[in-house]
């Protein structure tokens, strides 16, 4: 079983390359946690999570799916990571949270593809993002070949700096993220996308314009899949292109 959590598309993507090797089951996490599902998951085949990276780890909004449900069937988990450019420390992490669960831990994958944190930095324009996936699609299907075989994923390299930014970096993060920079321009019609984007459901819309509350992981979802562009947030999305993946991998590779 594949699940996946994604704010802008890329993980996604990226599960959607791997099923189409292994066949899996596909999950969208985004949908489990937005409606609140408790129930047990089984599969038979291994466990395999994709998900973004956010502050050199797997989500935290992922783990603690991954702790508070139940799954029966195979014990055998891996972690997919796609990132902007790196995932630091994060197998340390992801082992710890698969090992706390009881599974047997297969290895994390990190897969570089277009960077969406669109209130730090500059996401890229459709062509730099083409390639960037293009060249990810490989990898993808590289890891779908041992995931398939249920073997072990290859080991990546772990330096004393990708310590420092998935332990102090990733705490600081955490401590300041927030949806309070999100606003509204003219150019909102009060469609309600943004609010049935947020897998949090942390947007409420009242008088034909969202409202954003206090349960915010940054995703980018809400603000990056507005129709009419119409969020900002504070001052540093401003013309910014709004980036958001909904290509499907070729299924005839
Ligand atoms: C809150 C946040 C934190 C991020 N942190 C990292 C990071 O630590 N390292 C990195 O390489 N990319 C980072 N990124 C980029 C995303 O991990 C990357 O673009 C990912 O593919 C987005 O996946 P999605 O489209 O499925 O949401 C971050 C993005 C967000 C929104
Ligand atoms: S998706 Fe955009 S246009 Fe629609 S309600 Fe949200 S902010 Fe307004
Ligand atoms: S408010 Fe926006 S950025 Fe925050 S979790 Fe919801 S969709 Fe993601």
């Amino acid at each position: 079983m594949i699940l996946y959590f994604s704010g802008t598309g890329n993980s996604r993507y990226a599960a959607q390359a791997i099923q189409s090797v292994t066949g899996d089951e596909l999950v969208c996490l985004n949908e489990l946690i937005k409606n609140n599902s408790v129930d047990a998951l089984h599969s038979d085949k291994p466990f395999v999570f994709v998900a973004p990276t956010y502050a050199w780890r797997m989500p935290r909004v992922v783990s603690a799916f991954i702790e508070s449900r139940q799954f029966t069937g195979s014990g055998k988990a891996y972690i997919v990571l796609t990132c902007g450019s790196d995932t630091g420390n994060s197998v340390q992490y992801a082992k710890i949270a698969c090992e706390e669960k009881g599974f047997d831990f297969f290895g994390l994958a990190s897969v570089v593809m277009p960077e969406n944190y669109i209130a730090m930095f500059k996401t890229p324009e459709k062509t730099k993002a083409d390639k960037i996936v293009a060249r990810a699609l490989p990898h993808l299907l590289n890891i779908a070949e041992h995931i398939k075989k249920e073997q072990p994923l290859p080991s990546e390299k772990v330096m004393f700096v990708d310590k420092l930014k998935s332990n102090v970096v990733n705490n600081r993060f955490y401590k300041s993220v927030s949806a309070k920079g999100f606003y509204t321009t003219t150019a909102c019609n009060g469609c309600g996308k943004c609010a049935e984007l947020c897998s949090l459901n942390n947007i409420n819309i009242t008088d034909s314009k969202p409202q954003w509350g206090n349960d915010c992981t940054h995703c980018m979802a809400c603000i990056c899949g507005c129709p009419m562009e119409a969020i900002e947030y504070k001052h540093k999305t401003q013309g910014k292109h709004r980036y958001f993946n909904t290509e499907v991998p070729p299924s005839n590779h």
